[in-house]
């Protein structure tokens, strides 16, 4: 394996609760870990679900909560957050639904697929036309939305896929996107499709653990050579295991 060129902690699926299915002690268990990673990561990524029910008391306990990070959260917005109004608060407590951000050669869109009281996904015409105008050339181009693109697997029926999963992936794809990061199962996997390489991350700290897969988050390493290395951080076993390597391609 080459040198880090590039290290994303992909989390997901907080479920932040003062009253719902929130495992505290997960989440402490996981942000030790993650404070303690070296290298840091350049970036930590949340897509989704930051909240449990999207009520006032939980984005006040998220505010507190995602202050342990030793660094800044970048987060999008999932069907949760936006429970009962929370799309309101999520605009006020952690800022907007839709933007970009660039660090060094990467560019990440942060991108809602979700609607208040709607457990289904969509990103719609007007958004995917931003997204298509936005990306750059030159940049290792990132999406991040909480609804999957592509059924995952061990997760039970499979149910919410974004409605507009085709129109997406295709224009993701002749895009030329390299990652695509999203939660909402609440399993970690990842897998290529042509020359995308999809990636979901498992719960950070929700009592919906799918199986034995427990809380985990995602560990993304791109070396100077442009391999991805995508690996699962078990955060029940503080285990860090490789779960698939491929090579970025232009
Ligand atoms: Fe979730
Ligand atoms: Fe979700």
């Amino acid at each position: 394996m080459g040198d880090i060129k590039f290290r994303i902690a992909h989390i997901s699926d907080t479920h932040i609760s003062d009253f719902g299915q929130f495992v505290n002690s997960s989440f402490e268990d996981g942000v030790e870990l993650l404070n303690s990673l070296d290298p840091k990561p350049n970036i930590i990524v949340h897509s989704g679900d930051l909240t449990d029910n999207g009520v006032l008391s939980e984005y006040k306990l998220a505010l507190e909560k995602l202050s342990e990070f030793d660094q800044r959260v970048v987060i999008t917005a999932g069907n949760h957050d936006q429970r009962n109004f929370g799309n309101s608060l999520f605009d006020e407590f952690i800022g907007r639904l839709d933007y970009e951000i660039k660090i060094d050669d990467f560019q990440f869109l942060i991108i809602n697929s979700a609607e208040p009281d709607r457990d289904e996904g969509r990103i719609g015409r007007r958004r995917m036309e931003w997204i298509s105008n936005t990306l750059a050339k030159d940049k290792i181009k990132i999406l991040v939305f909480h609804h999957h693109l592509i059924p995952v697997p061990y997760s039970g029926r499979e149910v919410n896929v974004l409605e507009d999963a085709g129109d997406i992936l295709d224009m993701a794809i002749r895009n030329k996107v390299h990652l695509v990061l999203m939660g909402h199962r609440h399993v970690r996997h990842a897998t290529r499709v042509e020359d995308l390489i999809l990636v979901n991350a498992g719960t950070f700290s929700c009592r919906r653990t799918r199986g034995k897969f427990g809380y985990s988050f995602n560990l993304i390493d791109i070396t100077e050579e442009g391999e991805v290395l995508i690996h699962e951080v078990s955060i029940d076993y503080g285990k860090i295991t490789l779960l698939k390597k491929y090579n970025l391609r232009f």
